[in-house]
């Protein structure tokens, strides 16, 4: 634990899309990379989700995967600190998805935007499934299994982490009041010692007794501020102290990612399916050659003509990878004509080469040795297991599931 002196848990994914480009980079994958030095990171491929759009042909699926794993690993995703694996080597999501469906009503799916956007979108496929009506109870599932504070999502998935919390709530409505509960919080308050204990038993009483709402704040500030509890104590400890009910799937919050604008070389959003993107791993030639015929400000025709760099996709570019002097150069020279395009457009190509650079040397050892990435990936559904089995149990114990120790 000693990367990760806070115990609070980071979880995202992404569907195996393939070779990942700028916009995967800047829109998720850089945040990643920084989220894993202040937080306990569990961050997977979403495999079963791809199967929930593409089910009729899946025999991308397993390269897909990889690729986009060397590109976590060079875009600088950590597997010493950070813990990385495949969805569907993790049976656990199955059952929890299973679990979570039997109290997840049909009207809170059906009302989830993505489910009829999609639908409208990928019109060419047919999307009257179980499988896809159930998309945000598999995501609910992947996310409640870790227990995570934080799911690092863009605004296109804020929808499902809601739904995500309103299934918690649900769950720890119904079975949280585990028989044990009150005998595990009470050794809970005990184990936070001596001066802690007798405070924590106080605000309690106090809140509990006379409804004094301050003294239940206070309560809620010394269990958070003590980083040596287990992460089912401090859950234990926080129902404790406004009850005798326990939240044994927390609900999780979504944690927006700022995103900049990533313009893909034709000034549409970057993406996949407009075929206008820049990948992380690709040839300098080939990125110089698309910097240099990206499309810029349409007014500005001829050399002559001067520009606005708050129309021109290239300059939404040079916002991520320019500093504020270069900006400048860009908005004087562009909007007097005293620039041409390809000037303006050399410093960005020099960074983008840059980084890329830098991410194609750290894939080179990956893509040499196709064996790393599946260590990696093995010890990394190993943690998740032992993580994810935590929770099951706690879950199936909570619903009467456990035959074997009941009779
Ligand atoms: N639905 C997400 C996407 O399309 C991928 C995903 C699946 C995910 N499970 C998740 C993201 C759990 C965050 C947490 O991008
Ligand atoms: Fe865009 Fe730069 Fe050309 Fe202006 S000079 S139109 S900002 S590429």
């Amino acid at each position: 634990m000693s990367a990760h002196p806070q115990t609070k848990r980071v979880l995202s994914g992404m569907r195996p899309t393939g070779l990942l480009h700028l916009g995967n980079y800047h829109g998720a994958l850089k945040n990643w990379a920084e989220l894993q030095y202040q937080y306990e990171c569990f961050f997977f491929v979403a495999d079963w989700h791809a199967l929930t759009t593409g089910y009729e042909d899946t025999t991308d699926l397993p390269r897909f995967t990889h690729d986009m794993l060397v590109d976590w690993l060079a875009a600088g995703l950590n597997p010493t600190v950070s813990t990385i694996f495949v969805q569907s080597l993790v049976p656990e999501h199955a059952e929890l998805h299973l679990l979570l469906s039997m109290i997840t009503p049909l009207g809170w799916l059906e009302r989830v935007p993505t489910y009829k956007d999609q639908q409208a979108e990928l019109a060419d496929k047919d999307l009257t499934t179980y499988g896809f009506l159930g998309y945000p109870v598999l995501q609910s599932a992947d996310i409640l299994l870790y227990r995570p504070a934080f799911v690092p999502v863009g605004e296109d998935q804020v929808a499902h982490v809601e739904i995500t919390r309103e299934i918690s709530r649900r769950f720890n409505h119904l079975y949280g009041r585990a028989p044990d509960f009150a005998e595990k919080a009470e050794n809970a308050v005990a184990g936070l010692g001596g001066r802690h204990s007798s405070m924590y038993r106080q605000l309690r009483k106090k809140y509990q007794e006379d409804g004094d709402v301050p003294a239940l704040e206070k309560g809620r500030a010394l269990v958070e501020s003590n980083t040596r509890l287990t992460v089912a104590d401090r859950e234990r400890l926080l129902g404790y102290l406004e009850g005798s009910s326990v939240s044994i799937l927390p609900e999780p919050q979504a944690l927006l990612t700022a995103t900049p604008k990533v313009p893909g070389v034709d000034g549409r959003k970057m993406s996949k399916s407009y075929g206008n993107t820049i990948g992380l791993r690709e040839s300098p030639d080939a990125v110089v050659k698309k910097l240099k015929t990206m499309t810029t400000d349409p007014a500005r025709v001829r050399r002559t003509d001067p520009g606005d760099p708050d129309k021109c996709p290239v300059f939404d570019l040079h916002k991520i990878y320019s500093d504020a002097a270069t900006q400048s150069w860009v908005q004087a020279g562009c909007r007097s004509a005293s620039i041409g395009c390809l000037e303006c457009k050399q410093p960005l190509i020099d960074r983008v080469v840059a980084e890329i650079e830098g991410m194609r040397q750290r894939a080179r050892e990956f893509e040499e040795n196709p064996d790393l990435v599946r260590n990696i990936v093995s010890e990394g559904c190993e943690k998740a297991r032992e993580a994810a089995r935590a929770t099951l149990d706690e879950v199936r114990r909570a619903m009467h599931l456990r035959p074997d120790r009941q009779v």
